[in-house]
């Protein structure tokens, strides 16, 4: 904590967008403006902010925001501690004037905020990813807009799978973690779900495709994460991740490579696979009201002069987790604390 009378704040989104991050956004504004605070937002992540590419916002230029998908400042994934232009981004903080910044972003952007924390930078950090995987949070904003996308295309799905009596896969984000996955899937009345969490071993996946008809199942929907682990005979994923030329991972046509499998057993399948439709447009309402108590909170902490924390929510109260403590850390599904493991378990578990 520190006694600094705190005039200037900047605000920042990093990683991949997630609806309701403008209703972030127009949260700290509002509170930034009840505390006498003036608020820049900073274009383009850490880049702007070495840049010191900086916008007023005020309660006139973010009106009408919540409902806007995308972020208004833009984003990039940008890791300065990587590209080794801390010093820069440092100096233009500085140029800036901020006396603190409100970092929105995932596991990557809450790291490099606890980094620059060390390094003297006062920031707080807030939990963006329709993934749901950060740590320290009960839930991230973006999340309920793209379960609920995904349970819609699984909806869809249904009337043209039975028609055809096909096995159809539905491909979702989640790389590490299958929040997304399970909830469309369990919500979306699926058959199958393959999450990261749990490995399973391709053969067991035949077996329960090839068994579907004499169960008296004309039909069935797989709904898979995009980072599932499949393990062929070797133990080997079917698929892996490529890499960007800035070392990102990027996943991507597990359901693909599944169908194929699955052609190749005699079981027709087909597969959609929903990307980013997933993360565009316009945000639930749930996600907006989210969006908003963590943007207003994150600006009273700045206010009260607290730095190397990321708001939370915990039993739908704002908190504070320090970024010392999810920083590089996970959350990951966990069945039993929904009372869905049964949902799982048409599946022995490889592991
Ligand atoms: O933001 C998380 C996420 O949506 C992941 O689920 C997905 O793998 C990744 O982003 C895709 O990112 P990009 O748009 O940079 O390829």
């Amino acid at each position: 904590m520190s006694t600094r009378q705190l005039k200037r704040i900047g605000v920042l989104t990093g990683g991949g967008d997630a609806p309701g991050i403008n209703a972030v956004i127009r949260g700290c504004v509002l509170r930034a403006g009840s505390l006498g605070l003036d608020l820049v937002g900073i274009r383009r992540s850490w880049l702007g902010l070495m840049e010191a590419d900086a916008v007023p916002l005020n309660r006139g230029n973010t009106h009408r925001w919540l409902q806007r998908g995308g972020t208004e400042l833009r984003t990039r994934r940008y890791n300065p501690f990587d590209e080794g232009t801390e010093d820069a981004i440092l100096a233009g903080y500085a140029k800036l004037g901020l006396d603190g910044l409100i970092a929105i972003g995932g596991d990557g952007t809450l790291t490099t905020s606890y980094k620059f924390h060390h390094l003297g930078m006062t920031v707080i950090g807030v939990p963006k990813t329709i993934d749901n995987d950060i740590a320290g949070t009960d839930q991230t904003f973006g999340f309920e807009t793209a379960v609920q996308t995904a349970c819609d295309a699984i909806d869809r799905l249904h009337t043209t799978a039975a028609s055809h009596g096909r096995i159809l896969i539905v491909e979702v984000m989640g790389r590490y973690a299958g929040w997304i996955a399970a909830y469309a899937g369990i919500a979306g009345e699926a058959d199958l779900v393959l999450i990261p969490e749990y490995p399973v071993k391709l053969a067991d996946v035949l077996a329960w495709a090839k068994g579907l008809k004499e169960r008296g199942r004309e039909y069935a929907i797989l709904v898979v994460a995009e980072g599932a682990l499949i393990l062929n005979a070797e133990g080997v994923p079917l698929v892996r991740g490529e890499y960007t030329a800035a070392g990102y991972e990027k996943l991507g046509g597990v359901s693909v490579q599944l169908s194929r499998e699955l052609m190749g057993a005699g079981v027709d399948s087909r597969t959609t696979i929903l990307g980013h439709v997933q993360r565009g447009g316009t945000p639930a309402a749930f996600d907006r009201i989210l969006s908003l108590r963590y943007g207003a909170r994150a600006a009273e902490l700045l206010a009260e002069g607290v730095s190397g924390v990321m708001v939370s929510l915990v039993n739908n109260r704002m908190r504070t987790a320090p970024l010392a403590e999810i920083a590089g850390k996970r959350r990951n599904f966990d069945p039993e604390a929904f009372d869905l493991a049964w949902m799982l378990s048409e599946l022995p578990e490889a592991r």
